[in-house]
């Protein structure tokens, strides 16, 4: 059986975007000052401002764990703690890194769909002032989140306001944002300077970059040490211009929104088409607002369609798998993937 070339394993599967190959390539004649002192990266952080509001202050860095400790290490002090769903990230896939270069505990909950809410927080005000407890400082939410859901501004602005009115700070792990964004046609700065986030971090790579994420701080006056918690935190590019190069063309016309788009309505299409699939064997576990798909198949079918189409089981208990759309991912991709699934459920 002769594999594909693209699969729905993870949108960090994905090739780079030809558009980002051809930037990076526009900028490697010469020689130009490291570390970020270079024209490329002043006109990134310019579209930076464009997009996200003129005040915010801006670091580019390697990846998005990176990004969302070295955010996190700069806003919190070690008895404070981090409040995140327990399917974020920084929970679970980024080997403890949150906690042991914060310091601060991450408070999990537990939720449906990836979203927090307002009243799951309440109840953690009454340890405020106690010294026995560790401080809740950051509510840490993810946009998109893990679970391919995307909150409403409405939902954020709730959040927000939540935190601000208990003296904490409101972060965004926004790997997916660019997704989110193009799911609820909305600008970057209505989804994150206009309903309150201080601290984002902006991805790059799962939206057709090779690697690069910013730290955007909404609040520029929360930014005043972080140039010396990049570096020491060993996420200071030396040639910079590389990734600023990448985020130049992914935010000066619309490729950052284009790319996005597509990748949501492979999602959309990719869900519809399983859904069509009969006997109801295939189950949707979430609505699908970003880029995933999450669904229930039944076990004793998932060896035989990975073998040809790779993805991961994302709840092995319930048999659930995650399936991931990205910039390239095309309808004829969808219909072959999904025509194998009738094949092998049959
Ligand atoms: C929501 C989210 N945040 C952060 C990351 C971390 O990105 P990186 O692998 O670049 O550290 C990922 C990677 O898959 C992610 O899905």
């Amino acid at each position: 059986m002769s594999k594909p070339r693209r699969s729905f394993a993870s949108d960090n599967n994905a090739g780079v975007h030809p558009e980002i190959i051809e930037a990076i390539r526009n900028v490697n004649e010469g020689h130009v000052v490291a570390y970020g002192d270079d024209d490329v990266t002043a006109r990134a952080v310019k579209l930076f401002k464009k997009h996200f509001g003129k005040s915010v202050e801006v670091f580019f860095v390697f990846g998005c764990t990176g990004a969302n400790v070295l955010g996190l290490k700069a806003i919190t002090k070690p008895y404070q703690a981090v409040v995140c769903a327990e399917t974020a990230h920084i929970n679970v896939d980024e080997c403890g890194a949150p906690e042991k270069f914060t310091g601060c505990k991450l408070i999990a909950l537990q939720t449906p769909d990836g979203k927090l809410r307002v009243e799951q927080l309440e109840p953690l005000l009454h340890v405020f002032g106690n010294e026995h407890h560790v401080q809740p400082r950051v509510i840490s939410i993810s946009q998109a989140t893990e679970m391919g859901t995307v909150y409403t501004k409405k939902e954020l602005k709730a959040i927000s306001g939540f935190a601000h009115a208990n003296n904490m700070l409101l972060h965004v792990d926004g790997a997916r944002l660019a997704n989110a964004a193009a799911s609820l046609e909305a600008s970057l700065k209505s989804i994150t300077a206009d309903v309150g986030v201080d601290v984002l971090s902006f991805g790059g790579t799962k939206n057709g970059m090779i690697y690069g994420e910013a730290v955007v701080f909404l609040d520029p006056k929360l930014a005043q040490d972080f140039k010396f918690i990049r570096k020491q935190g060993m996420h200071l590019p030396s040639k910079m211009r590389f990734i600023s190069a990448q985020f130049e063309a992914l935010l000066s016309g619309d490729l950052w929104s284009r790319s996005a788009t597509h990748a949501n309505r492979m999602a959309r299409l990719l869900a519809t088409e399983l859904e069509k699939v009969p006997g109801a064997k295939i189950r949707p576990t979430q609505a699908v607002e970003a880029n995933g798909v999450f669904a229930v198949i039944p076990k004793k079918f998932i060896p035989q369609l990975q073998k040809k189409y790779f993805f991961y089981v994302w709840n092995e208990a319930i048999s659930e798998v995650r399936l991931m759309c990205s910039f390239d991912t095309t309808e004829e991709d969808i219909h072959d993937f999904v025509e194998v699934v009738r094949r092998v459920v049959k």
